[in-house]
């Protein structure tokens, strides 16, 4: 770590040290922190590097195009610009809540997005809550994410849904009976997940005749692949993150198991890719795809395009969502402050790229999940749209 950065974040624990030993339980006012002219502070934290890095920048470079459209219309509130002030957690909880202290402490942003993956947003929404400062995570379905306080919000679906989405298409569509399950038991998103799977595809009739557990960052899973073969399901249920899933794609092959694989929207990063051919014979469920003719769509895959030279994931397409959400929460509010942003974030019911943002009473979006089957083609991955699952 660099020595200064070093320094700050011990400058930074001193000083909540500080606070807390103070018995000093009143939040930093953010009533003060916006002068109500000039250019308004929106705080973003990712995962810009590390194993994560896939989703720290997807996420960025959505939010920052949906900034850079509301201020090419005119901006909020009466003609003032966002500016989207970006931290980078590298991929580590620890460093997601530094980087909202920092972004609420220092910076003084009326708002912050962020993360992805829900280990790292409740490691970091407990400080957003504190200090009374909506957050609002693009992507993080956990369902405990919102549950942190009224102050955090989401604009995707959870996985209690996302499991059930799962689930049923490997029972209904692939005539999935007998299925194993391999989760990643560092990251709150794949436990929560693997047991969403497990109650839908048991309640279905369905038998989950083995769950393995593997760790974020291993990549020998043969061992585990041996143990689910010799149970010789006809499913495989991997609700991780892209990095492992690769692996696990190409070691199950490997091993002569051609069953159909099934994840999340975990899968969804660039180094899924290193899975090639592997990769057949996989689905997922997803939060949209870049295919779906709805002009709201069309034009954020085009700009997308335009500016980045390459075609949107979910992720960005969510990190832009949630921007959109503050800029029209903004206006709605007629403010920064605090509390009334945060009401008017919690009467969100805006058009977004990915479904209708409709912020329910927990804080969360109910909308539908995409299925998608994953295919390698000419180098790079595919999504192949299959259906669209709404909520019942
Ligand atoms: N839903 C994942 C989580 O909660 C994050 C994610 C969202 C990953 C969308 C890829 C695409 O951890």
């Amino acid at each position: 770590m660099h020595r200064s950065a070093r320094f700050h974040r011990l400058f930074l624990a001193a000083t909540a040290v500080g606070i807390i030993a103070a018995g000093c339980e009143r939040r930093p006012s953010t009533e003060s922190a916006d002068t109500g002219t000039g250019e308004i502070l929106v705080g973003f934290y990712g995962s810009l590097t590390g194993d994560g890095a896939s989703f720290g920048l997807s996420s960025r470079d959505g939010a920052q195009l949906a900034v850079e459209e509301v201020n090419a219309a005119g901006g909020v509130l009466g003609g003032r610009m966002l500016r989207l002030l970006v931290e980078d957690d590298q991929s580590r909880p620890e460093e997601a809540s530094n980087a909202v202290t920092k972004l609420i402490t220092q910076d003084k942003v009326i708002a912050v997005i962020g993360e992805v993956a829900s280990r790292r947003t409740l490691a970091a929404a407990p400080v957003a809550q504190k200090f009374q400062v909506p957050m609002i995570t693009p992507a993080s379905t956990n369902e405990r994410v919102t549950e942190v306080g009224d102050y955090i919000f989401r604009v995707c679906f959870i996985d209690p849904f996302q499991g059930e989405v799962i689930a049923k298409f490997a029972y209904t569509d692939l005539k999935a009976r007998r299925a194993a399950i391999l989760k990643d038991i560092q990251q709150d998103y794949s436990v929560g997940l693997s047991d969403a799977v497990t109650r839908t595809f048991t309640a279905l009739g369905g038998q989950v005749l083995d769950t393995v557990s593997y760790s974020s960052g291993d990549a020998d899973f043969k061992a585990a692949l041996t143990k689910i073969r010799g149970l010789k399901p006809d499913a495989l249920f991997v609700p991780g993150y892209y990095n492992e899933v690769a692996i696990i794609a190409r070691q199950a092959r490997e091993l002569g198991m051609t069953i159909p694989i099934l994840g999340g929207d975990g899968w969804v990063g660039d180094a899924l890719a290193n899975g090639r051919e592997a990769l057949a014979n996989t689905f997922i469920s997803d939060h949209y795809h870049g295919d779906n003719p709805a002009a709201v769509v069309q034009n954020f895959v085009k700009s997308y395009r335009t500016k980045f030279g390459k075609d949107p994931d979910s992720i960005a397409a969510l990190g832009y969502d949630s921007v959109k959400v503050l800029a029209d929460a903004l206006t709605r509010a007629g403010s920064t402050q605090n509390t009334q942003l945060r009401a008017a974030i919690a009467a969100s019911d805006v058009a977004g790229v990915t479904g209708q943002l409709k912020m329910n009473a927990k804080r969360n979006v109910d909308k539908p999940a995409v299925i998608s089957e994953v295919t390698f083609v000419n180098g790079a991955i595919k999504y192949v749209y299959r259906a669209t699952v709404s909520p019942s």
